[in-house]
């Protein structure tokens, strides 16, 4: 059994990404520019976009951070969007999801530029990543593709099976191992909430990527031997076990299913920094103006 390391990957990545960078700084270009927008106080979110704006600090970019209260009122934030729309230095923008329940989540997605939407949500980017044309890849599938490639897992008429249809992860997951090139070419199986027989499903599954937010939801006996298991779940739950009081779970019961693989990514440091160095690589791709 491999494990795929999310956390040494996502750190090559990312000093590929500094050399790059020193090189355009260098050569007279400027540094690239990452904004996040984060509404509110929300635990989770806020450790994202803080490691997100190190991560950017690491190889050199800019980085600007706009918090907002979870009151700021939905024209409020699209005027935010908008300026960094209208910004020139800056060449991506995300704003941090899930925002308050006031806010329409699409209608702010639609607003970002697609040429700074480096999570590649916007529907314009949607429609060119299913389209196979170049566009900004959402980060956690994007990564997940790159960890299968740097480890050369076998992807071409395979079996994948997803779990998981969010328009973050698990629906753009299934357009990308679909696709014809590698890693891709799988014959992919999307299941979700309403899927009759998904131990049946799973059961056959080369690839089972799991991304359904439920800990240690998949077991052993939902796993065939030798499958490639990968696990996007991070979920905080009680634990006497640490110092701290919490510990993080995946969606997969690692001890028992890392038994039965071929390869599993871990939680933490499987897919979760690859997210990371993905923004960063849509983010200096779009300051080398490569994908408009
Ligand atoms: N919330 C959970 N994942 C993501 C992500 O990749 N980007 C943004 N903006 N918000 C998220």
């Amino acid at each position: 059994m491999i494990i795929l390391d999310g956390k040494k990957t996502s750190n090559d990545i990312k000093e590929e990404i500094a050399v790059e960078v020193a090189q355009l700084i260098a050569s007279g270009g400027k540094k690239p520019h990452l904004a996040a927008i984060l509404v509110g106080n929300d635990g989770a979110s806020e450790t994202y976009v803080s490691a997100k704006v190190k991560a950017c600090e690491k190889v050199g970019f800019n980085s600007t951070l706009v918090r907002l209260e979870d009151t700021v009122s939905e024209e409020e934030l699209l005027a935010q969007v908008e300026k960094i729309n209208q910004n020139a230095d800056i060449d991506g923008l995300i704003v941090q999801l899930p925002l308050p329940k006031h806010i329409d989540e699409m209608k702010v997605t639609e607003a970002i530029f697609p040429q700074k939407d480096v999570d590649g949500f916007h529907p314009a980017n949607v429609g060119r990543m299913a389209l196979n044309l170049p566009t900004f890849l959402p980060a956690t599938p994007a990564g997940i593709i790159e960890l299968l490639e740097r480890y050369k897992v076998e992807t071409s008429g395979k079996h994948c099976v997803v779990i998981g249809r969010s328009h973050i992860v698990g629906s753009p997951m299934s357009i990308l191992m679909a696709r014809n090139s590698y890693p891709g070419n799988a014959t992919v199986t999307l299941t979700h909430s309403r899927t009759q027989n998904l131990k049946e499903i799973c059961q056959t599954a080369d690839i089972l990527i799991v991304a359904l937010g439920k800990p240690e939801f998949v077991t052993a006996d939902m796993v065939k031997e030798g499958a490639c298991v990968v696990d996007v779940g991070i979920t905080r739950v009680k634990s006497d076990k640490t110092k701290s009081g919490w510990k993080l779970k995946g969606d997969v019961a690692y001890d028992e299913v890392a038994e039965k693989c071929s390869f599993i990514t871990p939680v933490p440091g499987g897919v979760g920094p690859m997210t990371i160095a993905i923004l960063l690589k849509n983010t200096l791709l779009s300051s080398k103006r490569e994908i408009y």
